[in-house]
């Protein structure tokens, strides 16, 4: 019998907690994601709550879901390092790099990711790909540039629409760009974000997960 999707999320996200609980103690800060895979790695982290102090949140979700496990919330200002934080993917290749912020939190996932020794993505196999691009690339801007910087996103051969009805947690929309051909994320990550009114873009290339947990039909894997 096959799992489901929701069946190898369910296990990647215990599988990641069994991997990042050597990493915790009394002082520890966990960095949780935002999104259904990271949800459910919220409730299996819940379990284990005595064994660290605190969690920063990559969205206002994550931060109630965590709080209603009665897991201190803190903000990223208070916390100087974290040994590790934990999240999902819409896209991620063999070298570990990603497309996020299908769930519009990426801004945020960018900024714990970075303070953070570790990023573990947590991914059911459908979210591995050879080349990224496929999934739509999601870029926060801010609001006076939506048409600005869509410009200049078709001059670099990519297609941009605003994310309808929709406002990231900072209060910005987002525009989602369909059309690259991504040969190299790294440089395409940097060439966007020197686009002025950029806020952040979906790519998690120019620092990568530095592991990946995957589940697949024939179990859960790793890949670092
Ligand atoms: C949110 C994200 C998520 O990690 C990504 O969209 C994957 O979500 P899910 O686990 O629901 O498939 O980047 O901004």
């Amino acid at each position: 019998m096959a799992y489901s999707q929701q069946a190898l999320k369910e296990q990647v996200a215990k599988a990641a907690v069994e991997y990042i609980l050597p990493l915790l103690s009394p002082t520890a800060v966990v960095g949780v994601g935002t999104g259904s895979t990271a949800d459910l790695f919220i409730d299996e982290l819940a379990k284990h709550k005595q064994q660290f102090k605190a969690a920063v949140a990559s969205s206002e979700r994550s931060a109630k879901r965590l709080a209603d496990h009665g897991i201190l919330v803190l903000d990223l200002n208070e916390v100087e390092s974290m040994p590790v934080y934990v999240d999902g993917a819409d896209e991620i290749n063999a070298q570990l790099q990603m497309i996020k912020g299908g769930g519009g939190a990426l801004t945020r996932e960018k900024m714990v990711a970075s303070v953070a020794e570790r990023f573990v993505c947590i991914v059911d196999e459908s979210k591995l790909v050879e080349r990224l691009g496929a999934f739509k690339l999601p870029i926060e801007v801010l609001p006076m540039a939506i048409n600005s910087v869509s410009r200049q996103i078709e001059k670099l051969g990519g297609v941009a629409r605003q994310r309808v009805g929709f406002i990231t947690d900072n209060g910005n929309p987002i525009i989602d760009v369909e059309g690259f051909s991504v040969e190299d994320a790294r440089e395409l990550e940097s060439t966007i974000n020197q686009i002025p009114g950029v806020v952040c873009c979906g790519f998690f290339a120019l620092s990568p997960a530095t592991i990946m947990i995957i589940g697949t039909q024939e179990g859960v894997k790793q890949l670092s």
